[in-house]
């Protein structure tokens, strides 16, 4: 049978962390996979993590199964994470989360329960999107949409076309919204476009899906959620996947969360029930490790304070070499400016030069950049700047 199959293009982002791995120079650098990097260009343990693990090594007595929705521990102490504790919305009942395999397969449980509920419903995404956004969605069976969402020209959020655009999206249909660190662009909505898009959304009465993979990687963990916390309170629906990769450095834990805000408690508790339903027929539950050390943090003053002091290094780390690539490369031969660098958010921003000079950083320079001229600001650091500063300003000669 397998004769029928053809082969598959590499995953524009995972194709090239393999073809980096292979690539014998000792002065490549990797600015491709959304992966943090330190200093040393290492992607290390969170410390809170090697002391949640060892303490979870004495506390754990089974490896027996989870429920299918995983650890209620980790599922309430998220939700606080997400909204912020004493957020009108938690003592609600109109809440429900299920611990889900990572960012990836809260959204694709998200999808499906959005499928079941209302199978003519289209989803809207912003242009550009994380590129596997449309397959593991479009997956799912939706009709996909697209909202203008980040002008290459001025290198901004393209408001006025977006919320003129979101005025038409009929009533019923799905938006997705990153919550914050907006990938690939690092271009976020600020807290006044949050508050348009939500009364946009009152108004035409779709329903935001919105996924935050990055909360505590660009203001804080807070501000962070702003448009999360802002949409629980005013919207009747709204769907959430949040993942613990970046913040808690659990990349291959996969660990993450769907959550769901229903009318009603009694709406609530079925869209739950259905979510378990959707998860035991791909996964049956979902991978306990990374949320059990996840659960142990957020419930102990001390690791919880420590791993908020790490995550912040991180983020100031990622502000830094914000600062000095733009500064290193803004004096270049073709007058390119690269200040929006410095304005943007979280892991990523758009280099925004040509195809052929992403060709020649690579070929020439051993520098691995997404198509989409995407850079991992994360993966600059104090040994590799002066040569990456220099091979970008000599491609722009
Ligand atoms: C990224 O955007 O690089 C990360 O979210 C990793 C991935 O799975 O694409």
């Amino acid at each position: 049978m397998f004769e029928s199959l053809k082969p598959v293009a590499a995953d524009p982002i995972l194709g090239l962390m393999a073809a980096f791995r292979e690539d014998p120079r000792d002065n490549k650098i990797d600015l491709g996979v959304g992966v943090y990097m330190n200093d040393r260009g290492q992607t290390p343990v969170m410390d809170a993590v090697k002391r949640a693990e060892a303490k979870l090594a004495e506390l754990e007595n089974t490896k027996s199964y989870q429920g299918i929705a995983g650890d209620a521990e980790y599922n309430s102490r998220m939700l606080e994470l997400l909204f912020g504790s004493g957020h009108s919305v938690l003592g609600s009942g109109r809440v429900k989360s299920l611990q889900a395999p990572g960012g990836s397969g809260s959204l694709r449980v998200g999808a499906e329960v959005i499928r079941r509920a209302r199978p003519e419903a289209k989803l809207w995404v912003g242009t550009p999107t994380w590129p596997n956004h449309i397959p593991l969605l479009g997956s799912a069976g939706f009709e996909i949409e697209e909202y203008p969402y980040y002008d290459i020209a001025s290198r901004e959020v393209n408001i006025d076309l977006m919320l003129e655009t979101l005025r038409k999206v009929p009533a019923g249909d799905v938006v997705l919204l990153h919550g914050c660190c907006h990938n690939p662009t690092g271009a976020d909505l600020t807290n006044q476009q949050w508050d348009q898009i939500t009364d946009i959304a009152l108004e035409r009465g779709f329903v935001p899906f919105i996924d935050i993979a990055y909360q505590g990687l660009g203001d804080g963990l807070d501000e962070d959620a702003y448009g999360v916390r802002l949409m629980a309170e005013k919207l009747p629906e709204l769907v959430i996947a949040s993942s613990c990769s970046k913040n808690f450095g659990l990349y291959r834990e996969r660990t993450g969360s769907i959550t769901f805000i229903a009318q009603t408690s009694e709406q609530a508790e079925i869209v739950g029930g259905q979510a378990m339903s959707i998860a035991r027929q791909i996964y049956s539950m979902p991978p306990a490790h990374g949320a059990l050390l996840v659960s142990l943090i957020l419930g102990d003053e001390t690791l919880c304070a420590d791993w908020k002091a790490e995550l912040e290094e991180v983020r100031q780390r990622i502000i830094s070499m914000r600062t000095l690539l733009a500064d290193n490369i803004q004096n270049n031969a073709q007058g390119v400016d690269f200040s929006h660098i410095k304005r943007q958010k979280g892991m990523f921003s758009f280099l925004g030069i040509a195809p052929e000079h992403l060709v020649r950083l690579r070929e020439e320079f051993g520098i691995y950049i997404v198509s989409s001229t995407r850079i991992n600001l994360a993966g600059i650091n104090s040994s590799n700047i002066d040569y990456l500063a220099n091979a970008i300003r000599a491609v722009l000669k």
